[in-house]
């Protein structure tokens, strides 16, 4: 796919996302502290990677990708409650999201922990109701957020790099695929659900949302060694402060980068049968070069 294809098209994803989370928790209550809070996070200038997955996946399904706006945003809501625990002190203990100060160091971490909690149910909320999905779809949908983000999906994938201490190789996989793979296939299967997108569709989503989860995070990992805090909005060398063993580590800055790359063609040929535009492997591409 050219380039500017591409980009029209992720830009016209990235408006109706921006403008659909622009719309969310305006009300004015007298706890509208908490609404600041999590829109402060949610509206700070996120890739959205995710929701334009999931827009993409409803659009190669059949699906008017519109309809399928909710449940893109349900998942960026949870992968922003993530980020927000992420940076507590209890967690990664960082300052820096998205180029600003984290959702604890302006509302303090009572207000982010809270935040945090409320981005969950709210995100259920939205795909119970949305409006163009029959309940079949709505319910699939819910159901593949829920095993992303719970305990068996990016939760435990937190719970090990935190508090278990991964050193092999084989650990750190199984940490990657969790935390970060879980996320991003879960994103990709929503798109297919809410379309009510067949057996092998969904297999394909699932596997290239893996693989390029992988890639994705052990990108992430370099970046976190040889990236630019003002272009990477996230602090350089968190990961060395906090003890964490990563494959920048294990396998050193040249092996990561082969690897990102060996990552990305798996999952180009997931979708090679379904990606007739080339948007998704345009998509792996760029993020497998990505300094942000
Ligand atoms: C950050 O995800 C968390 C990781 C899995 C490394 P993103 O890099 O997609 O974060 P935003 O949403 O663009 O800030
Ligand atoms: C976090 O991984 C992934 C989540 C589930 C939030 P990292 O801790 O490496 O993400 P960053 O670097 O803080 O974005
Ligand atoms: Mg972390
Ligand atoms: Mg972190
Ligand atoms: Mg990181």
């Amino acid at each position: 796919m050219e380039q500017t294809a591409f980009d029209v098209r992720y830009g016209e994803y990235r408006a109706a996302v921006e403008d659909y989370l622009q719309g969310l928790f305006t009300d004015k209550p007298h706890w509208a502290d908490l609404y600041d809070a999590m829109r402060y996070s949610l509206l700070s200038g996120g890739k959205r990677i995710r929701p334009v997955l999931t827009l993409e996946f409803a659009r190669l399904a059949g699906l008017d990708w519109h309809a399928a706006l909710p449940v893109a945003c349900a998942l960026e809501l949870v992968h922003t409650y993530s980020l927000i625990h992420d940076d507590l002190p209890c967690m990664d203990d960082d300052d820096l999201r998205r180029g600003k100060p984290t959702n604890h160091k302006v509302y303090g971490e009572t207000l982010a922990v809270l935040a945090g909690d409320a981005l969950q149910p709210e995100a259920f909320r939205l795909i119970l109701t949305a409006p163009e999905l029959p309940a079949d779809r709505r319910a699939a949908c819910a159901l593949i957020l829920a095993e992303a983000a719970g305990a068996d999906g990016m939760v435990a994938g937190q719970v090990i790099d935190t508090l278990h201490a991964p050193q092999s190789e084989a650990a750190l996989q199984e940490v990657h695929r969790l935390k970060t793979g879980a996320m991003i296939a879960g994103a990709c299967k929503l798109g297919a659900a809410a379309a009510g997108g067949c057996g092998a569709l969904l297999a394909a989503a699932e596997q290239y949302g893996y693989q390029l989860g992988m890639a994705f995070q052990i990108r992430d990992d370099m970046l976190d060694v040889i990236g630019n805090a003002a272009e990477f909005g996230k602090p350089i060398g968190s990961d060395r402060e906090e003890e964490k063993v990563t494959f920048v580590d294990l396998l050193g800055l040249e092996a990561c980068g082969r690897r990102v790359l060996e990552c990305t063609e798996d999952a180009k040929a997931a979708v090679a049968a379904y990606d007739a535009s080339g948007f998704l492997r345009a998509l792996a591409d760029t993020l497998a070069e990505r300094n942000k």
